[in-house]
């Protein structure tokens, strides 16, 4: 294997310490910059994960990879050949390990770094190593690293076999769309180099492939420590008649993009003046040439490209991962986020999709809570429906569960607000994968990757009736609304909200008072005040607050809704001038000492789990409409300040 390597901080590379031979051999191929560079630009990339703990010997074989693949610099070299005399497992000999798990220091100090990734190239290919530590946080690692690989190496330690951890990073794998699995059977040396223990392995190995799907699984028995399998291939594994590693990842095969249908997701549009309109983008699957026609998903529009755009240099055919510009010939009505394909495309669109999902976030995830959903450029609204069951990654067992926490991955079905085009992430990993922020902090909460398109998006449709709101409210003689006062328990919701009615009521307006204690006497009988029963008691009340509004009433919702997201998911059911929010702002303190109902005793005495203000929380509103503390606000005066808010 040739080595093309060039060192940009104009350090020698390797000219002397550890193996002069192969240092000459090196300089002899070193290429001027830009040519190293053009050189390298043409290389096929084949990007892989290791998957593994340290005690598989890991870092040691990224460590030996890396120097058998000549990756390393003089200093790099020599570095490591004097902390392994000091820090070093393998006595005189260098510890590759320590290459590897010195930056793993770095990152424990303070800068974390979820995945490192390690570059080298041979003179055929450029490979990126995506190395993803720990065993902590394995899925959110795992799932940075894994998100665009091509090929996994999965390590097993001969001596053990396969382990619970080597199911799960097979399950990942499975789960990210890898359709490579190398299984690297590490520490022959210590099983005496055994054919019938490695058999063993794989045979072992295959139990669990059944209920995987890859396309391709290959068996390489190696010794990271003494080198043998990794580049050469090693006299004491004769029987073993197949590629060593690294001569593995060079013939292998890296599926051509260049086949795929276009996918464009359009980030903005230039006019720097009256006769360009550059539409930029980054080409995230197949190709686009000058000349070609293409389709806007949105509208079906179709134009021919007019040109392409890097930067300021014009290029004729632009591929995967580029960010051009395009100019059309015809002046299509596009805007950001929108798809762009190729004219023949074939594309489906829903907004209602069964997904897996990995949930990347302490703050749990549950059924019915709202999201902003990122596809390619777009942000979208939407929700998660339904979690239908979470995986146990160890052994694939399928569970029941309402709710998801930091690295569960589970099948869920998701709503977005509205349709988009889209790709199964088998298909495509870009357009088939949707990152979930939450709406209120804008943090990265999950990641899912799209299965299929749920039919119920398609075969449901609004039926239209003839009396719609507006006969419903001319009729009553006044427009439907929701109030919705929050507030902890014994702040005097349901008193003012109460009192609001009665004066409502004698104003001739129709209402209806929807109460916490009541719902939760029927509807919602089922719900208890775990997190989970809560958004889904604050959902209920919100769709059924929907209905009553839509038949033309005044409609009172008295809950404590502690959480800001529910409270937001309500408001986004309704339009701005349909929704009054009231907090009733009473002190704990004050509401505690009413306790009305003897509830703020028993949450302190300890017989009564899950109170609000006690022993679970309340998400203070900073956006409500009214704000009312009644310890210094009269009950008359709380209903004076609403009907002066709503004009009455
Ligand atoms: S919410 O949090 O889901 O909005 P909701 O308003 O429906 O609660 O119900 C609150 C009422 O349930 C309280 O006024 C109180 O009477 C009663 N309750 C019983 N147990 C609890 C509890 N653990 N936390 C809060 N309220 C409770």
């Amino acid at each position: 294997m040739k080595i093309v390597q060039w060192n940009k901080r104009k350090r020698k590379v390797i000219s002397k310490g550890l193996d002069m031979k192969k240092s000459k051999e090196m300089n002899k191929n070193l290429l001027p910059l830009d040519q190293y560079l053009q050189h390298q630009e043409a290389l096929p990339t084949l990007k892989f994960i290791t998957c593994g703990s340290v005690d598989d010997g890991k870092s040691t074989l990224i460590g030996r990879m890396l120097y058998e693949a000549q990756a390393l610099l003089e200093e790099q070299l020599l570095n490591l050949q004097n902390e392994s005399k000091k820090y070093g497992t393998q006595g005189q000999n260098i510890d590759y390990a320590l290459l590897v798990d010195g930056l793993s220091a770095e990152r424990e100090q303070g800068i974390t770094i979820d995945v490192a990734y390690r570059f080298f190239s041979t003179e055929n290919k450029r490979f990126i190593v995506a190395d993803a530590p720990g065993h902590e946080e394995y899925t959110k690692n795992m799932i940075t690293g894994a998100s665009n690989a091509d090929l996994a190496i999965i390590l097993v330690d001969a001596r053990k076999g396969i382990l619970e951890q080597t199911k799960r990073h097979s399950f990942l794998a499975s789960l990210l769309g890898i359709n490579d699995i190398v299984l690297a059977i590490n520490k022959m040396d210590l099983i005496q180099y055994s054919q019938e223990k490695f058999d063993q392995i794989v045979d072992q190995y295959k139990l669990v492939l059944d209920s995987l799907n890859f396309n391709s699984v290959s068996y390489i028995p190696i010794s990271a420590l003494n080198g043998e399998n990794i580049k050469l291939n090693s006299s004491n594994l004769a029987w073993y008649k197949g590629p060593s590693l690294l001569n593995f990842l060079e013939i292998f095969e890296i599926e051509s993009d260049d086949m795929k249908s276009l996918r464009m997701p359009v980030q903005n549009i230039l006019r720097p003046n009256q006769d360009f309109r550059g539409i930029c983008g980054m080409i995230q699957a197949g190709h686009l040439r000058k000349g070609q026609h293409i389709k806007i998903a949105s509208s079906n529009s179709i134009s021919k490209v007019k040109s392409i755009n890097i930067g300021d240099k014009e290029i004729s055919k632009a591929i995967k991962g580029q960010s051009i510009s395009i100019e059309l010939e015809k002046d299509l009505d596009v805007s950001r986020g929108d798809l762009i394909v190729s004219q023949e495309d074939k594309f489906s669109i829903s907004n209602l999709f069964e997904v897996n999902l990995a949930w990347l976030s302490e703050d749990k995830c549950f059924k019915g809570r709202k999201y902003l959903f990122k596809i390619g450029t777009r942000y979208i609204k939407g929700k998660i429906l339904d979690i239908k069951h979470k995986y146990n990654v160890n052994n694939f067992e399928k569970l029941k569960s309402n709710s998801l926490r930091l690295n569960d991955i589970a099948c869920a079905v998701i709503q977005l607000d509205e349709d988009i085009p889209f790709d199964t992430y088998r298909e495509n990993r870009e357009t088939g994968s949707l990152i979930l922020i939450d709406p209120v902090d804008y943090q990265t909460k999950g990641a899912a990757t799209i299965l299929h398109s749920v039919r119920r998006a398609t075969n449901i449709h609004k039926q239209k009736t003839n009396i719609n709101r507006e006969n419903r409210e001319s009729l009553n003689g006044h427009k439907g609304k929701l109030i919705w006062f929050t507030g902890l328990s014994g702040s005097g919701k349901s008193t003012i909200a109460n009192a609001l009615e009665i004066d409502l009521h004698y104003k001739d307006i129709k209402t209806y008072l929807l109460d916490g204690d009541n719902l939760r006497l029927g509807l919602n009988q089922d719900l208890g005040f775990k997190e989970e029963d809560r958004v889904e008691n604050i959902r209920r009340v919100g769709e059924v607050a929907k209905l009553m509004v839509d038949a033309g009433l005044y409609v009172l919702a008295s809950f404590i809704s502690p959480y800001e997201k529910d409270r937001q998911m309500v408001r986004d059911l309704f339009k701005d001038e349909d929704y009054v929010e009231v907090f009733v702002s009473t002190s704990l303190e004050v509401s505690e000492k009413r306790d009305p109902k003897g509830l703020y005793k028993k949450a302190r005495e300890g017989t009564l789990p899950n109170f609000t203000g006690i022993n679970s929380p309340y998400e203070k509103p900073k956006n409500s409409d009214i704000v009312i503390d009644t310890d210094e606000v009269s009950v008359k005066r709380s209903v004076q300040m609403i009907n002066s808010y709503l004009g009455l």
